[in-house]
Formats: structure tokens, sequence, C-alpha cells
């Protein structure tokens, strides 16, 4: 079934994303993922970022999604402002209370290294998927050195073609920083995922694909590809005004999304915010 529009954007309304048929799923349990990113937090906890204490942001959007108890947290980008070690300390002392596992990828502020460290299973330059339920979280690293756009590898590239071929039949969600489509936010466009006809055409061919998710865009974007939710999530730290030629503040506190991945191969999705 083909046909995914996800505007629901406040605390208490969920809208399911119908997605296309792979075969029969056997309903069972429902993965529920805090989707948290760019949070953007500098070595000091007390530095601003765009105006604003990220640290402080993070620390008040966790608040919230502690109550919600996630089974895990997605974390997709951006998690530092400088890259330095510092600064994962931060960010672990923030989600370790959580109790829950992280999945985290770079970002074009992160240091990949670093982060792999921190939360092993973060991409550098093989693609990572791990099991949850009956879904798979395929995570990608598109970034690229001292550059903010992104590029996927020809190795990840091919890479994950491969993982695809051999798991055709897994009901599956794809992570990574860069918006691999327009947002038509001219500010944050310039610095999308560069050359993302590839994998566009790699994931059209695969409808057990059922979302792919990104961060970087300091918004939310939902939309719908042959049946694929492409789904883009807000910033912990600070949010902008869709469509803006130049960064612009919205009133959208931190944020972050919600994704119920069903044993059914449905997924719902809505927005958390403090
Ligand atoms: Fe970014």
């Amino acid at each position: 079934m083909a046909g995914i529009i996800c505007g629901a954007y406040d605390n208490t309304t969920t809208q399911i994303c119908r997605t296309r048929g792979t075969g029969t799923h056997v309903a069972t349990m429902t993965v529920n993922i805090a989707q948290i990113s760019d949070c953007h937090l500098p070595a000091n906890p007390d530095h601003t970022y765009r105006g604003i204490n990220p640290y402080r942001n993070l620390e008040a959007l966790l608040k919230t999604v502690k109550s919600l108890q996630p089974d895990l947290i997605l974390a997709s980008g951006d998690l530092s402002e400088d890259g330095s070690q510092d600064s994962y300390r931060l960010i672990q002392d923030l989600f370790d209370p959580l109790g829950v596992p992280v999945l985290a990828l770079p970002g074009n502020h992160d240091d990949p290294g670093l982060l792999a460290d921190v939360y092993p299973g973060s991409p550098t330059d093989s693609v990572q998927a791990t099991q949850h339920g009956n879904w798979q979280i395929i995570r990608l690293n598109s970034c690229l050195h001292n550059n903010p756009c992104g590029r996927l590898s020809n190795k990840t590239l091919s890479e994950l073609e491969r993982l695809l071929v051999q798991h055709s039949d897994q009901l599956s969600l794809v992570a990574v920083h860069h918006q691999p489509v327009m947002v038509e936010s001219p500010w944050i466009d310039k610095y999308r995922m560069l050359e993302p006809g590839p994998f566009l055409a790699l994931i059209d061919q695969y409808p057990n694909i059922k979302a792919v998710v990104w961060g970087h865009i300091h918004q939310v974007f939902d939309s719908d590809r042959n049946g694929i939710a492409m789904l883009g999530s807000p910033s912990s730290a600070i949010n902008g005004v869709a469509g803006a030629e130049k960064f612009t503040p919205d009133t959208l506190g931190p944020a972050c999304r919600w994704l119920e991945l069903q044993g059914d191969g449905n997924l719902k999705t809505h927005i958390v915010s403090v």
C-alpha cells in the first residue's frame, strides 16, 4: 500500500504511515525509538549555540523523552558542536540515565572516530545494521572531511546494496545525517547530501525499506517516495523556519522525532517537543 504523509507535529497526535507491502510479517513487538538529532553540544556546557544553551535544551528534552520510555535512542548526528572528547562525555552524561541503547551515527560537526569510541557501532567507513524485533536499522556515514555537505561513498553504497540483497525480506529503516532529498529550505539545502541519485535508485528497488530518516536540517520534514517515508528530524538544540533563505529561529522548542516500528511493518511517527 503506497502513500505516506506524517504531518502531526505535537506530543499527542500520531499518524500512521502505511508502507508498501512485502509479504506477511507477523505482528509482534513494537520498537519505540526517540530519534535525537543535532544536539550541537560544545565542550563547555555553559557555552551557547545560536543564542541558546544546547546542554540545557537537550537535558530538558531528555526529561520528556525518558517519561515516554523509549526502547532505544537513535542519535542522528551533530551530537557535538566541536567534535571534542569533553562534548561526548557530556552527551553520555545526559543519555546514560535513560538506560537504553544508543544507536549513533556521525554528522558533519562530529569526529566520527571519537563518536565510534563512545558509541561502538557508529558507522565510520562501513555500514552498520542492527536487529530490533522484526526490523533492522541500517546506519550510514554521509560525512565528508571539513565539508558541511554530505555524500555516500562508493564503498558505503556497495555495502548497502550487498546488505539489502542479503536481507531483502527484512523490514528496514535507513538512518543517515544529511538529507538525500531537497527540503526546500535554501539555508540548509546548500549543505545536502551531494549526488544522492545512486542511493535513491538503490532504495527504490527494495520495498522492504519502510523509511529513511535523517537529521541536519533543524526542522521537521515528512514526505513520501514511492511508499518510503522520508523523514527529517528536528534538533534538540534549536530549529529553524521551514523554507527560509537564511536560518531563522522558529517557535518549536527542543524537539525530536518519535518512531514506532510495528511488528507488522507499519510505522507511526510524531514529533516530541519541550
Ligand atoms: Fe549537520
